[in-house]
């Protein structure tokens, strides 16, 4: 066992842990956040396990949580900071840019990492940043629409950017 203390969606936590627990598995089984899946048995494929590690999206079931030690994580469940929907989750809902919503929570961690360095992506650059995520029932044509949205309106409402 070994103890680790991080930041969670900027909640504080310092927690005993197995050494070999995974990260996705401490987000949900410790902490009940269940909105990062599990997608892929924990092969690293389909990208529904996706977070932010120190501001960078990461495949949570490709690391120990102890690897979390001393730093700051933010999952689905954080990426509104006001409980309301982030402009990235608004251009899912108006674009149709799921179906059942599994792959959908790391499909935004993705694409809000993405959005911070690619402000103005064209299709091609929004298809190339989703190689790493796997939907099994939308196709990716609203997904692309989506990002490409939520794209203009966080440009739109520059400097109050809220990916
Ligand atoms: Fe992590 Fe599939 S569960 S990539
Ligand atoms: Fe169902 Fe993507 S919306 S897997």
């Amino acid at each position: 066992m070994t103890s680790i203390k991080l930041t969670v969606n900027g909640e504080k936590f310092e927690e005993q842990i197995d050494n070999r627990l995974l990260l996705v598995d401490f987000l949900r089984d410790n902490l009940s956040l269940t909105g990062t899946h599990v997608g892929c048995t924990y092969e690293g494929v389909c990208g529904a396990c996706t977070i932010h590690l120190d501001g960078d999206a990461v495949k949570s079931c490709m690391l120990l949580a102890v690897q979390a030690d001393g730093h700051n994580i933010t999952t689905v469940e954080g990426l509104s900071a006001d409980g309301g929907l982030s402009d990235l989750q608004q251009a899912f809902n108006d674009e149709h840019g799921l179906q059942c919503g599994y792959c959908t929570p790391g499909i935004l961690m993705n694409m809000a990492d993405f959005l911070r360095e690619n402000p103005n992506p064209n299709d091609e650059q929004i298809r190339h940043g989703l190689i790493g995520n796997l939907c099994r029932c939308t196709g990716y044509v609203h997904i692309v629409r989506a990002v490409k949205k939520a794209a203009k309106m966080l440009r739109d409402n520059e400097p109050e950017v809220r990916v």
